[in-house]
């Protein structure tokens, strides 16, 4: 398997994910539909020609049967990489039928994706390529706001920000506010909004906040491939957080470049949409066999992205394959 022909793979990977997980779309089953959703993206890996590791999975091993981090997947040939994975990036919004739940994936060399650690919360800046050189974490969101405007040849008050609508951001938000900018509020999924700054046809100039570590670094993969900016800085959010990271020698104030949160140039991120959005559709049925899906993949060496429209027949999808779709009950 050639690095180039992956990306393909990976969209096989985040499609049945995102397929098997629809089924629980608005059942109010969160584990129900994150694990269906794992146990698809497990069964394809396993078919892949890779030697892969998951970096970045569900937990730990005592906790996470599947996708644990450390984990072998692949069938053990090609190439060695690091795998992170998010086989549910919204896990409420799929249970409430919300938009924007998507499954999501990230492969880059092995060895060259950040090894998290405990952190499990990073403040972000993350902007499209124009305004790569413009920002600066550790500078206040108002002059990273008037570098990114000037870079991005708009005023400020044109200017449209995705932040997750968190208590923690009150103060971020009254000064974006008062800045005038555009402010978009969503309770969950800052992968699709960090990839949405960094995509050249959407409305989101940039990502601004605090979200989950795993989910920046799958992002940084995206944003790797289309050239964009981010930084990130280590944001714990409890005292045990904030503990764990001293323990461990961890310098919490560091701003993390995108190539801190991923050394290789050679990092490939796919998505598949399970509730629609204005990133991704999401997974829509026709008559008793017939499924589609919208994915996006793209490839940071060549630069390419590619909106995939799947139209798939689940019966012969699932034929000769050991493996089922686990519906929910109901
Ligand atoms: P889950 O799918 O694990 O629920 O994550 C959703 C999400 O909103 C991410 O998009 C975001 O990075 C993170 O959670 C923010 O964490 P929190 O909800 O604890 O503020």
């Amino acid at each position: 398997m050639s690095y180039r022909d992956l990306a393909l793979e990976m969209v096989r990977v985040t499609e049945l994910a995102a397929i098997c997980s629809s089924f629980y779309v608005g059942k109010g089953d969160k584990e129900g539909g994150d694990g269906a959703a794992v146990d698809a993206m497990r069964h394809y890996l396993n078919t892949i020609n890779i030697q892969g590791t998951i970096v970045i999975g569900e937990g730990e091993k005592d906790e996470a049967p599947m996708l644990y981090n450390g984990e072998k997947v692949g069938t053990g040939n090609g190439p060695e990489v690091d795998i992170a994975v998010d086989p549910v990036e919204g896990t409420t919004l799929l249970a409430k039928g919300q938009p924007n739940a998507i499954a999501t994936i990230a492969l880059a060399e092995k060895g060259s994706m950040l090894r998290v650690g405990s952190s499990f919360y990073m403040n972000k800046i993350i902007v499209p390529r124009a305004a790569k050189d413009a920002i600066d974490i550790s500078k206040s969101p108002t002059e990273n706001l008037h570098s990114i405007a000037d870079a991005l040849n708009k005023n400020v008050n044109a200017l449209t920000v995705f932040v997750l609508d968190r208590p923690r951001h009150n103060t971020l938000i009254e000064e974006l506010r008062a800045c005038g900018v555009r402010i978009l509020l969503n309770a969950h999924g800052d992968v699709s909004g960090g990839v949405a700054a960094a995509l050249p046809d959407r409305e989101i100039d940039a990502l601004f906040g605090i979200g989950g570590t795993p989910e920046a670094i799958i992002t940084a993969a995206a944003i790797k491939a289309m050239d964009g900016g981010m930084q990130c800085q280590r944001a714990p959010q409890s005292y045990m957080e904030r503990k764990r990271l001293e323990d461990e020698g961890t310098d919490i104030n560091e701003i993390l470049t995108l190539d801190n949160l991923i050394t290789s140039d050679n990092t490939f991120f796919a998505a598949t949409g399970i509730t629609s959005s204005s990133f991704l559709k999401g997974v829509q049925f026709f008559g008793k066999h017939t499924v589609t899906t919208q994915s996006v993949v793209m490839r940071s060496r060549s630069g390419t992205i590619r909106f995939i429209d799947g139209i798939h027949d689940l019966t012969k999808k699932l034929q000769g394959q050991d493996f089922q779709i686990s519906a929910p009950k109901s």
